[in-house]
C-alpha cells in the first residue's frame, strides 16, 4: 500500500485489509515498514516504542525475520515498526545501528525486506506492507518486495501531483528488483462527498488510469477513522468502520485471482 504523499490512509486501509483477509482464513503477514509505527500500534493495540530491539528495523539487520514476527491472532501476524527505523537509511550506507553498533550492511540496498521475507513467504497467502510518505528506502524496499502495489489516491491536488512519479518507482522496483511488481489499482479514498474539488479528481483520476482504478470510493466516514482509537477488537462501531471497504475487498480479490 502506498503512495509518498502523507495522510492518504494507507495504514487503515493496510490495517483494514490484514483484518478482512483473515476474516476470510487466509494467512496474512502484515509489515509495517513507516517509522511512525501507526499499522504496528492498529493491529497490536500496544504503543510501537515497546517494540524497541523487537521491529522491522533488527530482523533486516539480523536478517532473521522469524525472531521478529510477532502473533496477532490465529491468522494475523504482524513485522512491527517504531521511530528506529527512521534510523534505516544511515545503517544500509554508514553500516552504524542506532545503538552504536557497527554491522556494514552489503548487497542492494534495495532488496533487503525481499531478502529476509524468503524463508517465511510461503508460510501466508497474503503479506501487506504499509510504506511511509515518502519515496525513501523504506519504499524502495517495499515496492521491490511486492508482486502488486495499491496506489492511494486521496482526492487533492497534492496526491494528483504525486501519482506520476508513484507509478515511476513501481516501474522501477519492477525493473531492478526480483518481483514482477505490479500496479494492482488504484483506491480512492478519504472522499469528501460533499466537496466538488473532490468530485472532479475522482473523475481525473479515473480518466488518466481507467483500467487501474477500483471502482469502490473509501468516503470520509469518522467510525473508519476511529478506528485508530478503538481497534479491531471490542469497537463498537467496527460493522460501520469496516462497510465501505467490503467492496474494495471483493474486487481486491478478484483481481489477484484473476492476474
Ligand atoms: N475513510 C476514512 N474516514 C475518516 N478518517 C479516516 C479514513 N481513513 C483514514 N482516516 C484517518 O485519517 C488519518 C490518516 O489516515 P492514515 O494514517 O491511514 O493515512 P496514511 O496514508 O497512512 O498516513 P501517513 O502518510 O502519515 O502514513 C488517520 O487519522 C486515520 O484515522
Ligand atoms: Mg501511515
Amino acid at each position: 500500500m502506498g503512495i509518498q504523499k502523507g495522510g492518504c490512509g494507507k495504514s487503515t486501509t493496510t490495517g483494514i485489509l490484514s483484518y478482512l483477509l483473515k476474516e476470510n482464513g487466509y494467512r496474512v503477514l502484515a509489515i509495517d515498514m513507516d517509522s511512525q509505527g501507526n499499522l504496528t500500534e492498529l493491529l497490536s493495540e500496544t504503543p510501537s516504542n515497546e517494540f524497541m530491539g523487537r521491529s522491522v528495523l533488527e530482523a533486516m539487520q539480523q536478517d532473521n525475520v522469524e525472531e521478529y514476527i510477532v502473533s496477532i491472532n490465529d491468522n494475523l501476524d504482524l513485522l512491527p515498526a517504531n521511530n528506529f527505523l527512521a534510523t534505516f537509511p544511515r545503517w544500509i550506507y554508514t553500516g552504524k545501528t542506532y545503538q552504536g553498533e557497527n554491522l556494514p550492511f552489503q548487497g542492494n540496498p534495495s532488496l533487503i525486506l525481499d531478502q529476509i521475507l524468503e524463508p517465511v513467504k510461503d508460510k501466508y497467502d497474503f503479506i501487506l506492507i504499509d510504506t511511509p510518505p515518502s519515496l525513501s528506502e523504506q519504499t524502495t524496499n517495499a515496492l521491490c518486495a511486492s508482486e502488486y502495489v495499491v496506489v492511494m489516491f486521496e482526492c487533492s491536488n497534492w496526491c494528483y501531483s504525486a501519482i506520476p512519479n508513484f507509478m515511476d518507482s513501481i516501474e522501477g522496483a519492477r525493473t531492478f528488483g526480483n518481483k514482477d511488481t505490479q500496479v494492482l489499482g488504484i483506491l480512492r479514498t478519504m472522499n469528501d462527498v460533499r466537496r466538488s474539488d473532490a468530485k472532479a479528481f475522482n473523475e481525473m483520476i479515473e480518466e488518466d488510469y481507467p483500467k487501474e482504478v477500483f471502482q469502490t470510493i473509501i468516503t470520509r466516514k469518522a467510525p473508519t477513522g476511529r478506528l485508530a482509537l478503538y481497534g479491531f477488537n471490542e469497537n463498537p462501531e467496527i460493522r460501520q468502520a469496516l462497510d465501505q471497504y467490503r467492496n474494495f475487498y471483493k474486487e481486491l480479490i478478484e483481481r489477484v485471482k484473476g492476474q
